[in-house]
């Protein structure tokens, strides 16, 4: 008899593995679900531990075996950490317990996000995690309170990019468990599909995810979920026709043909209201042309279509949401690439809008692209233009992975961006727009305006924003320096490494209270 025993620990299941076994009751089960439960940090008064209320629930149904399996099986659970038991319930053969820290965690100042929901995603998405492990398919979810944070814990936490693989990780379908809110549960769900959805784009290599290929993944998915859209795929004889010279002359150095995509949802009551118009860079490769980059890394370069990518998803997911405001999408996508075609440093070329511009890095090439976009947004009356891009390495410099630096002539569509980005943990942080950086990038020897800053490496983000701004006379206009947040290491606990789709989220909500504000 193995009575003295508690816990019994089986190792070599596989190489390097164990697994945790709690003696109870021997079930046979043919099913093979799982279970998420979140616990919180700080106990009771009584000193008993703190289920949510979904483990409560559960706990109870089992006449508290779950509570007694926690507290004989380690110390209390910290946040972010996990335990598994097994055989616990007949319809749950493995449950897995998250801590979510405190009960009392909610917006911080500090930190400028809702700490309590980045609690749940992170909680969520390690439990999600563990199971898909162990190769279960299926996977109820505690909503923990806030069931869009669990759901997007969880569908963000599963996603990693094996499509090239043969080996690909279990798919897990996830559901959530008990009777909370399937509304916030289902927009969760949406949220996290629209940044996977961009995550795809920009994980996905540069000779797959072409300027066409782009166009095409994102014309599907957007009439797949609604059909208040349009979508123009416009060829390079269009983008020529309509005098994008700057956007053109960064494409010529590549045998890969530019697209400009346009797209647009109509999901207001009234078709002519004036819509916001959301513009991403596409460079779906950037070697740098002629001012060609160092080769050790260059393969992230193709994500340095992360605007056009999470701006596009962005729309994808506002239509899925059937939200009530009408949004166009621009996205020109390129290669920047060195052939003998490419921009030469101390080329000039002319935008749209008839300013002249000395190309003296060639790296330097999503100001040049976006300068015509910029140009052609003003032609839907917008009622604001907001642009992502993955623009500057100095932006990486400057905030890291932390938030994506906003640069904008609206404290309206500041306020706006800021406070979605609290809710949903994807942060945003002001940056300036000062005249003195405008000085550093209209003093040009051979034209109105120069494609990098006078003392190049000082402030970089903060001249190519200003070079943006020479494009904009829109009254709201933000620009979004995603550089900093284009990929994931591990700095966001639910994101695996790699190309992180940020701020996906952040744009939905934006669009989401926008469309709120009358
Ligand atoms: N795509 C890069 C910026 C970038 C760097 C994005 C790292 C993501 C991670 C952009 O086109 C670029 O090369 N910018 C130059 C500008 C410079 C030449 C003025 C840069 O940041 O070095
Ligand atoms: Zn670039
Ligand atoms: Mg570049």
């Amino acid at each position: 008899m193995l009575r003295p025993f508690r816990k019994i620990i089986l190792t070599g299941v596989s190489k390097n593995n164990c697994r945790l076994f709690s003696l109870s009751q021997n079930y046979w089960n043919t099913n093979n679900k799982g279970l998420v439960l979140g616990v919180y940090e700080k106990e009771k008064e009584d000193g008993s531990l703190q289920f949510t209320e979904a483990g409560e629930t559960f706990d109870r149904s089992v006449s508290g075996k779950l509570r007694e399996l926690l507290s004989i099986s380690g110390p209390a659970l910290k946040k972010g950490k996990s335990r598994l038991f097994y055989g616990v319930h007949k319809e749950f053969p493995s449950v897995v317990v998250v801590g979510l820290g405190k009960t009392s965690a909610g917006v911080c100042n500090q930190e400028n996000w809702d700490t309590g929901r980045e609690n749940i995603r992170a909680a969520v998405s390690v439990g999600c995690r563990q199971l898909q492990d162990l190769e279960i398919p299926e996977v109820e979810v505690d909503p923990c309170g806030d069931p869009q944070s669990a759901a997007e814990g969880a569908v963000l936490g599963l996603f990693e990019y094996d499509e090239l693989k043969q080996k690909k990780k279990t798919v897990v379908k996830t559901q959530l468990h008990g009777s909370a809110d399937r509304e916030a549960w289902g927009k969760g769900l949406l949220y996290a599909e629209g940044q996977n959805l961009a995550r795809h784009l920009m994980e996905g290599p540069a000779n797959y995810i072409t300027p066409t290929c782009f166009a095409e993944t994102i014309q599907k998915r957007l009439q797949s979920v609604s059909d208040k859209v349009t979508v123009h795929i416009r060829p390079k004889s269009w983008i020529e026709d309509h005098q994008m010279s700057a956007f053109l002359s960064v494409s010529k150095g590549s045998d890969e043909p530019p697209v400009f995509l346009e797209i647009q949802y109509n999901g207001s009551a009234h078709a002519s209201l004036p819509p916001l118009v959301l513009v991403g860079k596409g460079v779906t490769f950037d070697s740098g042309g002629i001012s060609l980059k160092p080769s050790s890394g260059m393969d992230a370069m193709r994500a340095d279509m992360g605007g056009a990518a999470t701006v596009c998803a962005a729309i994808v997911t506002a239509a899925a949401l059937k939200l009530p405001l009408n949004i166009v999408g621009l996205a020109p996508l390129c290669e920047n690439m060195p052939n003998g075609c490419a921009n030469k440093p101390g080329d000039v070329v002319r935008a749209k809008n008839g300013k002249t511009i000395q190309i003296d890095n060639t790296d330097a090439e999503g100001r040049l692209i976006l300068a015509d976009a910029l140009c052609y947004a003003h032609s839907f009356n917008p009622k604001a233009i907001v642009n992502a891009a993955t623009l500057t390495g100095a932006m990486d410099v400057a905030l890291g992975s932390a938030a994506a630096g906003v640069f904008t002539n609206s404290d309206w569509l500041w306020n706006h961006l800021n406070q979605a980005s609290v809710v949903t943990g994807d942060r945003v942080w002001r940056m300036p727009l000062y005249q003195h950086y405008t000085r550093q990038v209209t003093e040009s020897q051979l034209a109105d305006l120069n494609n990098v800053g006078k003392y190049s490496r000082s402030g970089g983000a903060c001249t190519a924003a200003a070079f943006l701004k020479e494009f904009v006379t829109a009254p709201h206009w933000a620009h979004l320096d995603i550089a900093g947040v284009m990929s994931n290491k591990d700095e966001v606990p639910y994101l695996r490494k790699g190309m992180s789709g940020r701020p996906t989220r952040t744009l939905v909500e934006f669009a989401a209270r926008l469309s709120k504000d009358v």
